[in-house]
């Protein structure tokens, strides 16, 4: 058995996955406290990983009938992600390790991510285009083999979740935004403002979220009216329309130019029921397969780490107990964040 533990963010998270890779327990215990502060709170994220990680383990064992006494890998999440946060995690599963005298692998946060479609739908194989898209991260990576990813764009500012976020928080509807921002875009009207797509420069795969995000905030600026129900419906929905068509557009492009059949969308943003419905539609139109991980997937989960991490050790890697946490881990061997470009004169 394998033992995942993930605390990258405001997630405490273990899951227990049998020697298959099979999912026997995926306990994920989220912190409702940043709701106060619109965002989250790094040292109190960490304060609270201290307060629950051991309760969510010995919850997640106890789920998978197991004790620890029949672990025989831990994976843990290395980075990105908040310091403080994922040395929590890191601490505990090197402790766990190194008292029980198990091998130990740390897992790029993102990896989990990118391979949570091969968890969800053990048929799948590669080669897959996935767009991973989070609070934190908008990345689109050809996976070619499990341990042969290529990032093909990235964003080169806000996160696709980070805009849900913040233009929840202009709307009044609190963080994290997604789901609620959501839920009001149902009662909208999707065309009623012409909000921009940042397409970039011709052929790029790269994001760039923040310019919508402050078009919605100059346009409640001048019409203050429109952060109010009902019209914050229709700023709702046509903010998410622009997102989703600039995920939806490139993500297609990407699979056309790596020549795949199987496409996955993933992360907390993938929760997005819109996104979902306009990626089927597309995917179906150019006869590709779609896998979409269920909604305990596509959230910050141990399971993920626990089946990238179960991969790289039957491969026979294993992480040295000197390992650091690395809050911008790079995936792939590029920055997480594409670098700004100056605009042409
Ligand atoms: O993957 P995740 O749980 O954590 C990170 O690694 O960031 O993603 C959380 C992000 C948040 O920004 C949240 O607002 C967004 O996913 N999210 C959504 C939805 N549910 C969660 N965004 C759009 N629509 C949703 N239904
Ligand atoms: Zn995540």
């Amino acid at each position: 058995m394998i033992l995942g533990i993930e605390t990258s963010c405001d997630e405490t998270a273990a899951a227990v996955l049998d020697a298959d890779r099979r999912v026997l327990a995926n306990v994920v215990a989220s912190q409702s406290v940043h709701e106060l502060y619109d965002g989250v709170v790094p040292e109190i994220a960490s304060r609270e990983h201290v307060r629950k990680l051991v309760p969510v383990v010995t919850h997640a064992l106890q789920e998978a009938g197991a004790s620890l006494g029949d672990v025989e890998g831990i994976a843990v999440t290395a980075g990105p992600g908040l310091v403080g946060s994922l040395l929590v995690g890191l601490i505990t599963a090197k402790s766990l390790a190194y008292a029980r005298g198990l091998p130990f692998i740390g897992v790029n946060h993102l990896e989990g991510h990118v391979l949570s479609p091969f968890l969800e739908d053990p048929t799948l194989q590669p080669p897959v285009v996935v767009l991973a898209a989070s609070g934190g991260h908008t990345l689109l990576v050809h996976v070619r083999a499990h341990d042969d990813l290529v990032v093909l764009g990235r964003t080169r500012d806000d996160a696709a979740g980070e805009a849900f976020d913040k233009v929840s928080v202009m709307l009044g509807l609190g963080y994290p935004g997604g789901a609620p921002l959501e839920k009001l875009a149902e009662q909208g009207n999707a065309s009623a403002f012409d909000l921009p797509r940042s397409w970039l420069e011709p052929g790029t795969l790269d994001f760039s979220f923040s310019g919508v995000k402050t078009a919605v905030r100059v346009l409640l600026m001048r019409e203050p009216e429109l952060a109010k129900p009902p019209r914050s419906a229709d700023v709702a929905a046509s903010f998410q329309a622009a997102v989703i068509e600039v995920l939806v557009e490139k993500t297609l492009r990407a699979a056309r130019e790596c020549g795949v059949s199987s496409v996955s969308i993933v992360g907390g943003v993938a929760a997005n029921g819109a996104l979902r419905r306009a990626m089927e539609r597309s995917c179906a139109e150019n006869r590709l397969r779609l896998v979409i991980p269920r909604l305990a997937y596509c959230g910050d989960n141990a399971a993920m780490i626990a089946f990238a991490g179960g991969l790289r050790l039957a491969r026979g890697e294993r992480s040295d107990l000197t390992l650091d946490a690395d809050a911008n881990l790079p995936l792939g061997g590029v920055a997480n964040r594409a670098p700004r470009r100056k605009k042409r004169p």
